[in-house]
């Protein structure tokens, strides 16, 4: 990989803005309610690949770099409002997985390589943990209207991830995934039900770091070149990013996955492998990575982080 040094580094020091972040803006453990505190701590703080916060990260440079604005990291002002929009989306895909773990849906012990969190604060503290964290979410948002950006930029990013993890995004996801299951769907049935139960958060990290960094409209009326690129490539790696969960269901182990393998068949959830089969499956995500690179092409070097989050996310092994 091209500049595999650099990207380690990148990543890196996004990581630690996103866990400083984080910490920071999650109630600490001892004011009350406690448990529900420690609870929305524990399932947010020292675990998770966090793809979707180095997306927004990604997004926001590219878009930052067409328009010829400074680099973020020396940027006072957009900086600390990509945190912010960062951890949003970081904070919904928590509280997704701690839902999805519940019993009532996948039933699920073991995530991020700990007990979830119904199994170490029980049910009904697991379902309010969830509940509290996505208010949160929309504070942090609100929060960017106080740093020196234009209201409007907050209003969008609220719209923005509340859309991505409703009915008609998240949330409408799981729940066809939790109808579909025992049913055999088409692939037409089964990509809607990826791009919104997986998808949706993965466009909405893109979309949301493009936001902060137009600091207006990012749309292909308004940023046509930019706009169509980030949009063609949030779709085909929304799309792949659960594409691999459903190949490293079936291929990696438990231990390396930090949460139970082989879920998928042993709760007869229609997937891209149970459809397709393992290899074939492997390789259409490999179609939709070449997909993403062929979108940002025309964003030249401005891409290169976008172009290696998303080897990172089809090569990934967990
Ligand atoms: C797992 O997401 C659930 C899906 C939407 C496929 P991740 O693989 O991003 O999980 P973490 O955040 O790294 O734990
Ligand atoms: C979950 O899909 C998607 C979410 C919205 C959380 P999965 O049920 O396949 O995710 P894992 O495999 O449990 O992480
Ligand atoms: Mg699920
Ligand atoms: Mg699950
Ligand atoms: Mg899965």
């Amino acid at each position: 990989m091209l500049d595999a040094l650099g990207f380690s580094a990148w990543m890196q020091a996004r990581l630690e803005q996103v866990e400083r972040t984080l910490e920071n803006q999650l109630p600490v453990s001892t004011e009350a309610p406690a448990a529900l505190h420690e609870g929305m701590r524990y399932g947010v703080l020292d675990g998770g690949k966090r793809v979707r916060p180095l997306l927004v990260y990604a997004a926001s440079e590219a878009v930052c770099a067409a328009r010829g604005v400074e680099a973020l990291h020396v940027s006072q002002v957009l900086s600390p409002a990509i945190d912010l929009a960062a951890c949003a989306v970081e904070l919904i895909h928590a509280y997704s997985l701690i839902h999805d773990d519940l019993p009532c849906m996948d039933n699920d012990v073991l995530r991020r390589g700990k007990p979830t969190v119904h199994v170490a604060f029980g049910e009904a503290q697991a379902m309010l943990v969830g509940d509290c964290l996505q208010p949160l979410a929309f504070e942090l948002l609100a929060g960017v209207a106080r740093l020196g950006i234009p209201a409007q930029v907050s209003v969008d990013l609220m719209n923005c991830l509340a859309h991505a993890s409703g009915s008609r995004g998240m949330a409408g996801g799981q729940a066809i995934d939790l109808q579909s299951v025992g049913k055999a769907l088409d692939l037409e049935q089964l990509r809607q039900m990826h791009e919104l139960k997986t998808g949706a958060l993965l466009r909405a990290s893109i979309q949301m770091g493009a936001l902060v960094a137009a600091q207006g409209p990012f749309t292909v009326a308004h940023m046509p070149l930019e706009a169509k690129a980030l949009n063609a490539y949030g779709h085909a790696m929304g799309l792949a990013f659960q594409v691999i969960d459903d190949v490293l269901d079936v291929e990696a182990d438990t231990a390396t996955l930090g949460k139970t393998a082989g879920k998928d068949s042993a709760q007869n959830k229609p997937t891209y492998v149970s459809l397709m089969g393992l290899e074939p499956a492997r390789a259409y995500a490999h179609e939709l990575l070449e997909q993403a690179l062929a979108a940002t092409a025309p964003l030249g070097d401005n891409a290169l982080r976008l172009n290696q989050l998303a080897q990172l996310i089809v090569l990934r092994k967990s």
